[in-house]
């Protein structure tokens, strides 16, 4: 940095959407701060990588990341690790060789402090800053949102279930709720500034609840502002779908026909064992309460194989259940040990072997994917309503989103992106569709069906 131009600050984001959020908002308290925002590590004076914890996987992806880092790094440059993983290892971060070149551990409650702490650090401090704070929303920082089309905003933060294999509960503490006044001003900022979609953030989003307002209160309230084209949420509980809450879904024309409902096992004895708090049948009753309220609904989910005892009968439910679900598309892993978490104290005897967890992984995926492209198929020739999100990564066409999270593929300007079009379905891969516009500006907030034509 020299003595007059701002000090650069390169954030690297793993994880979920709410990191992505979270992201934003580091960046913004830190250009309150007199930082400038870089989109390369190659120089920068700030290195931030902001972790995910949730399996072993992604842990060991940012320790090889943080490695590689280092040849980006000037003598001065201060590398911090944010988030899950820094509230999960704090101390254990600044102590390992790998890690040696980390001067900041910051967990997701502590950004906040980030301009202290990195003043410290170029002092010669190692600073870390893992407390939770109850009352943090970061209401007074500005995101700077990297999306042009859509912007996530985190309604909630924190978890209060404690299913048996997960470590969030461990590295984002308790559920809160932001003011639903504070949402709405943030949403009206997001249309301000020309975005039209907007995606509510929380870990178990659709328990939110303020004190004074549910959720369906925010969902009818978000989509009551003016000028939002698409409103989505991620990720709900199905045991937090109250009639009112599903009521709003179906109701305000604005929230889109799809939601992510994680199953995690189809099997009963097993969601028991995860601490899910539904059955199977409770699921799939769900499921059908959802499907009759929002025509057009596509549902997609994340499921865990090889949680400590799944018998191949489990399996068998989990693939049953997935048949009559139909979920349009599943995020699917295989169970990774979270130290710390109930899930690592059942019996050793019970654990699924590392070859059959993955046979299940793949036997899933192809279920799944079969399935789903046997109903794709069914929709070739039919219109839908697409926003454009952006340039495809091939750079010849635009990738767009249905109201119901289906990738549409379409030639056309990169100007277009951040427009809404009616486009025909022409192919799909399976999974991704290709299309053609038939017609432009065909925003239809007032429609709320997912096939247009
Ligand atoms: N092992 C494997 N998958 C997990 N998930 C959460 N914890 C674990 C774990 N210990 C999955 C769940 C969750 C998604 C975000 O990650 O399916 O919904
Ligand atoms: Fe990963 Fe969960 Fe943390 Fe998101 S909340 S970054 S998924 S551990």
């Amino acid at each position: 940095m020299s003595e007059t131009s701002r000090p650069t600050v390169y954030i690297e984001t793993y994880g979920c959407q709410m990191n992505v959020a979270d992201s934003e908002l580091m960046y913004g308290t830190l250009a309150a701060h007199g930082y400038e925002a870089v989109d390369v590590p190659d120089g920068a004076d700030v290195i931030l990588v902001n972790t995910c914890a949730i399996r072993d996987h992604a842990e060991q992806r940012v320790i090889g990341r943080l490695g590689e880092l280092r040849r980006f790094m000037k003598p001065s440059t201060i590398v911090g690790v944010t988030g899950c993983m820094a509230q999960r290892l704090g101390p254990q971060l600044l102590a390992e060789k790998k890690t040696k070149h980390v001067s900041l551990v910051v967990g997701p409650d502590g950004y906040r402090a980030l301009p202290q702490l990195l003043d410290g650090a170029r002092g010669g401090e190692r600073g870390i800053f893992t407390t939770f704070d109850l009352e943090e929303h970061y209401e007074d920082v500005t995101p700077r949102r990297a999306d042009p089309v859509k912007a996530w905003i985190p309604v909630q933060r924190g978890c209060d279930y404690r299913c048996t294999y997960c470590i969030v509960p461990y590295t984002r503490g308790s559920e809160r709720s932001r003011q639903l006044h504070d949402v709405v001003r943030e949403v009206r900022e997001v249309v301000e500034s020309g975005r039209t979609e907007v995606v509510l953030l929380g870990q178990t989003v659709n328990s939110y609840n303020d004190g004074t307002h549910d959720f369906a209160d925010l969902l009818r309230a978000v989509g009551g502002v003016d000028g939002v084209g698409r409103v989505r949420y991620t990720s709900p509980h199905p045991n937090d779908f109250s009639e009112r809450v599903i009521e709003a879904h179906a109701s305000v024309p604005a929230v889109c026909e799809h939601i992510h409902l994680p199953m995690q096992s189809g099997s009963t004895r097993v969601l028991k064992r995860m601490l899910r708090r539904y059955s199977r049948g409770e699921f799939l009753a769900c499921v059908d309460r959802l499907r009759a309220a929002i025509p057009g609904l596509a549902l997609t989910t994340d499921i865990i194989v090889g949680f400590p005892g799944e018998t191949d009968d489990d399996f068998r439910e989990t693939l049953s259940a997935v048949e009559t679900a139909e979920f349009a598309d599943a995020f699917t892993f295989k169970f990774s040990p979270r130290e710390g978490t109930p899930a690592t104290r059942m019996p050793e005897s019970e654990t699924v072997p590392d070859d059959v967890a993955g046979e299940r992984l793949e036997t899933l995926i192809h279920a799944v994917r079969s399935r789903s492209r046997e109903r794709n198929l069914q929709l070739l020739g039919t219109r839908v309503e697409v926003l454009i999100e952006r340039v495809a990564r091939d750079g010849a066409l635009l990738m767009g989103r249905t109201r119901d999270w289906k990738t549409v593929l379409v030639p056309g300007d990169a100007a277009l992106v951040n427009s809404y079009h009616t486009v025909e379905l022409t192919g799909t891969t399976g999974g991704t569709f290709t299309g053609t516009m038939v017609a432009t500006g065909a925003r239809t907030t007032t429609i709320p069906l997912a096939v247009i034509g």
